[in-house]
């Protein structure tokens, strides 16, 4: 494969936000009496904010109407934005800035492929909002992963064809939306959760360009 373009996710592939949003959104479902579990929060990896509260809402049984569900993503927001406004650059996952200098030595361009709205947060807290050359988030993108949109936009943004793209993608929806949009996909997690993607490592520590060009298609 000729590899033009890298598009990373940034929840769970770049930073581990996971927490945060675990935090926020527990908080949110203790004041509605509903019971949240940490494995019931592996359900919301790489789904928007409300289809995240759309989840918990169904773990309670509860159909509030739509400018109380409004209101719960809002107010799950604000808590959220209080965690990652205290992040700093210790906090970007292992061997991520490593793997990416090497990307862009290698005159390979690189993109942000995000369903998050705090996107442009996240990275100035962590100090990488210059590193990409293109960024495709929650704000500019409105159809949710597997939907193939953020990683299209990416490509599009970057010049890139998608067949030349590698997206790296922690959930499974993200992988799904990375071979909706045609493009080769690394799974940063398990095997066994990521069983679609062409190649699956534990965390970019595991990566290099030397690994990338080797996967079989
Ligand atoms: C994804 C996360 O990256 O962004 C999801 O994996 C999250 O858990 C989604 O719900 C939307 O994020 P935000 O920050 O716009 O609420
Ligand atoms: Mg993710």
């Amino acid at each position: 494969m000729v590899l033009k373009g890298c598009i990373f996710d940034l929840d769970g592939v770049l930073v581990d936000t996971a927490k945060y949003h675990f935090l926020a959104w527990k908080r949110l479902a203790d004041q509605l009496d509903i019971k949240f579990t940490e494995k019931d929060n592996e359900r919301l990896k790489g789904v928007s904010r409300m289809d995240s509260l759309e989840i918990i809402l169904e773990l309670g049984n509860l159909s509030p109407d739509s400018r109380t569900k409004e209101k719960y993503a809002t107010l799950k927001n604000q808590w959220y934005v209080d965690y990652i406004s205290k992040m700093t650059p210790e906090e970007i996952l292992p061997g991520s800035l490593e793997f990416i200098d090497e990307l862009k030595k290698a005159g390979i361009k690189t993109a942000i492929g995000s369903a998050s709205k705090n996107t442009p947060l996240i990275l100035k807290r962590v100090g990488i909002e210059k590193l990409f050359d293109a960024i495709a988030d929650g704000n500019i993108v409105h159809k949710a992963k597997p939907d193939p949109e953020v990683f299209l936009t990416a490509a599009q943004m970057l010049k890139v064809e998608p067949r030349f793209c590698v997206v790296f993608e922690d959930a499974i929806a993200g992988v799904q939306a990375a071979l909706n949009a045609g493009m080769l996909c690394v799974g940063i997690g398990s095997p066994d959760v990521l069983a679609k993607a062409h190649c699956v490592v534990p965390g970019l520590k595991e990566m290099s360009l030397g690994k990338l060009v080797k996967i079989k298609i």
